[in-house]
């Protein structure tokens, strides 16, 4: 039997980040393996408790992932989400054996609407399936959580019942998801109260928050959770996940910290790293954060009024209840120009939180000389961008070689040089607008069904000379891949891009990803 959870760890929170899961499921957001990989070791560097790095049987693309991450990954826990199947649960055991610490989280409905409509279930079905697929992950694995999908619309007795099988069964954490962002603060803290002083075995085993943010109340569900009892929030980066999304780990993490007098847990994350992480994310997904969005929007710092203005400039702490530089907001600052050399170019990286290899490093440097030769002031956020941008690029069967393009109020033009698998193919296309004769001009000379699904543009820095950096969404037979990239011009950057996206697109075909993955349908 599972031994009683120490005071030690009923101290702390631990966090549980679902952005590859969760997040990859919201409408849009894939990222590729390799996007993936890096982001792991992102999250790993925060010291993130918790990995969930995908849903192993939906799909071979989610399967490599997460065995490649517990390949990686040393120091976080990496988890693998199943139903309550056997096939699922074998799939995941297989995924995560690599890892140092590898978790099965299984997740069954418990609601009479879920279990009658959806799995077509008898709750005492469902009380069975859960014992049968608990027993048989805990012979495969120590770690195991359970989830009750539903739970905050569940019948409190039923729920209860099913926690205690799941307990019973061997799982070691309990997760009660409010799947469909319904509930409220006080009456999700009260579930955990409940269930905490109610289920038998409860002792044994972490309670854990899930809370998706239909109604706003993500965060301060969690936050209720953990008052309710709950030591472990499971959430994402820049709250992203199903529909509305997730609560966003940067938001939880903050609110603990700053406000360690009204709930007094330790997290294990260094906040520094926030930002970084916040800027990836958004950056492969291309899913902008808001500029007032808490912690990690652009104006999350920012003081317009003179009032603010004036009181920040006597004392911070009039406006100011934690520092940009707390969560890795450090202010962009002006850096080398065209004759810093590399020494101090890698000490900049390492500065911004970048460990890369030697080739990594020697490119990134070739490419920063570049900018700062068509670019006046070289920016740490320019910087970021390129380095995010080489490590988003992934696979390279196709790329730009030459882009000219006319445009004006005579027409639009573009001709193009793409090396396809190092063969160069050139084509010359029109269009309406000049970002739609380079994309034709790409279609003359790699022809696709793809469907652009997004085209975002936006400026790294201020000034006219600001790097553009670009995000493109394609969608084919189901199939969505996300590219981006930074350059001083709009329409390089477009064009790149959109090779960078259709590389991606290929590469998934390629691993065989299912059309239609096992999405929310657990
Ligand atoms: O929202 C949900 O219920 C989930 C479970 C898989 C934990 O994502
Ligand atoms: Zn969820």
């Amino acid at each position: 039997m599972t031994a009683p959870v120490s005071a030690a760890k009923r101290d702390r929170v631990i966090v549980f980040d679902t952005t590859m899961r969760d997040g990859e499921q919201s409408p849009g957001a894939s990222m590729s393996h390799d996007e993936k990989l890096e982001l792991a070791k992102i999250l790993e560097e925060m010291g993130v408790d918790v990995i969930e790095a995908g849903f192993p049987i939906a799909s071979n693309g989610d399967f490599e992932a997460v065995r490649d991450i517990s390949r990686i990954v040393r120091n976080s826990t990496i988890a693998g989400l199943c139903r309550a199947h056997q096939v699922d649960i074998d799939r995941c055991a297989e995924a995560i054996r690599p890892a140092a610490r590898g978790r099965i989280h299984i997740v069954i409905a418990t609601s009479d609407l879920h279990m009658k409509h959806k799995l077509q279930m008898e709750p005492a079905e469902v009380l069975e399936a859960i014992t049968r697929s608990v027993s048989h992950a805990r012979n495969l694995c120590d770690d195991i959580e359970w989830s009750a999908e539903d739970a905050t619309r569940s019948d409190r007795d039923f729920l209860r019942r099913a926690i205690e099988a799941a307990i019973r069964a061997g799982a070691t954490t309990i997760n009660l998801p409010d799947t469909v962002g319904y509930t409220y603060p006080t009456e999700y803290a009260d579930l955990f109260r409940y269930m905490i002083a109610n289920v038998e075995g409860a002792d044994r085993a972490i309670f854990s928050t899930h809370c998706h943010n239909d109604l706003g109340l993500a965060v301060a569900n969690s936050l209720a959770g953990i008052q309710g009892g709950a030591r472990q929030v499971e959430c994402a980066i820049n709250g992203l996940g199903e529909r509305a999304g997730n609560a966003a780990l940067e938001e939880i993490v903050m609110a603990l910290k700053v406000r360690g007098d009204c709930l007094p847990y330790e997290t294990g994350i260094d906040a520094t790293h926030i930002t970084r992480a916040s800027r990836y994310v958004s950056a492969i997904t291309g899913f902008p954060v808001q500029f007032n969005k808490a912690i990690v929007g652009k104006n999350a710092f920012a003081h317009e009024s003179g009032i603010h203005q004036d009181g920040m400039l006597k004392n911070r702490e009039t406006y100011e209840i934690m520092t940009p530089e707390s969560v890795g907001q450090a202010p962009s600052s002006l850096v080398m120009g065209k004759h810093s050399g590399s020494h101090a170019f890698r000490a900049k990286l390492k500065d911004l939180g970048y460990e890369l290899g030697q080739n990594a490093l020697k490119e990134a440097f070739g490419r920063f000389k570049d900018l700062a030769d068509k670019k006046k002031h070289v920016y740490d956020d320019d910087i970021i961008a390129l380095v995010d941008d080489a490590l988003a690029r992934g696979s390279e069967r196709i790329r730009v070689v030459h882009l000219r393009v006319v445009a004006g109020t005579e027409g639009q033009s573009a001709e193009l040089t793409l090396a396809v698998d190092d063969v160069e193919k050139s084509a010359a296309a029109s269009g309406d607008g000049p970002v739609d004769a380079v994309f034709n001009a790409i279609h003359e000379i790699v022809p696709h069904e793809a469907a652009l699904r997004l085209f975002q543009v936006h400026a790294v820095t201020e000034g006219t000379d600001a790097q553009a950096q670009v995000s493109v969404r394609l969608e084919e037979d189901g199939r969505i891949a996300t590219g981006q990239a930074a350059d001083t011009d709009t329409l390089t950057a477009s064009a790149k891009a959109y090779v960078n996206a259709l590389n991606n697109l290929f590469s998934r075909k390629e691993k065989g990803r299912p059309e239609t993955a096992i999405a929310s349908g657990f």
